[in-house]
């Protein structure tokens, strides 16, 4: 994917290249809403989304999703783990809806190699749904290495750093209303 400089010059400050531009991604968005809205049309849904960066594409997706449905939310930080190599994940407090029989949709800002959305979708199992998919809205291709399908993505994309629509840099640029690449930062 060939990124595009952004010509805002307080973003080029920032070195924050455009990557995938508002009206771009609401097609898209549009479009993973209708699919899901076939797909789901026999069911009532329930998406929960992956705190924070799930935010904006969540508000989004939802409302291009035309059938009933229902929303919960979850949040998992992952956090070194002393002297070991791995982070460790942690799943924040179980959904207060009850998804026992439900058909779940786990909707996440970016997956990258795959851990955060496992931990979740495992512990979304313990309260034993009818079913549990997965909708990113990007996916890093090249450094994921997933032990579970996701049933939609919005954007294959490389090995990049990715802020914007929800997603962030320690906590900044959730707000852009574009998803742009950090250049200034190796990952
Ligand atoms: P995982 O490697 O798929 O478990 O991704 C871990 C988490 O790191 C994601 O849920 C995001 O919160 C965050 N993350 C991964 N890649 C990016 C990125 O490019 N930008 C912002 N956050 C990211
Ligand atoms: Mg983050």
């Amino acid at each position: 994917m060939t990124t595009k400089t952004s010509t805002d010059s307080t973003l080029e400050m920032r070195k924050i290249d455009m990557l995938y531009r508002r009206d771009v991604i609401e097609s898209r968005v549009q479009e993973l809403g209708e699919q899901i809205s076939k797909d789901y049309a026999e069911t009532r849904p329930v998406l929960v989304g992956a705190l924070k960066g799930c935010f904006v594409f969540m508000a989004d997706l939802a409302r291009a999703i035309t059938i009933p449905l229902e929303l919960e939310f979850i949040s998992a930080a992952s956090y070194r783990n002393g002297a070991q190599q791995d982070d460790t994940i942690a799943v924040g407090p179980a959904p207060m809806l009850p998804i026992k029989g439900r058909d779940i949709l786990l909707v996440e800002g970016v997956v990258d190699s795959g851990r955060t959305a496992e931990a979740i979708v495992s512990r979304l199992k313990i309260d034993e749904p009818n079913s549990v998919e997965v909708v990113t809205l990007l996916h890093k291709t090249q450094s994921s290495n997933l032990s579970f399908p996701l049933k939609y993505v919005g954007f294959e994309i490389e090995d990049l750093f990715v802020v914007g629509y929800g997603l962030d840099y320690s906590q900044l640029y959730r707000n852009l209303n574009f998803i742009g690449h950090v250049s200034e930062f190796e990952k």
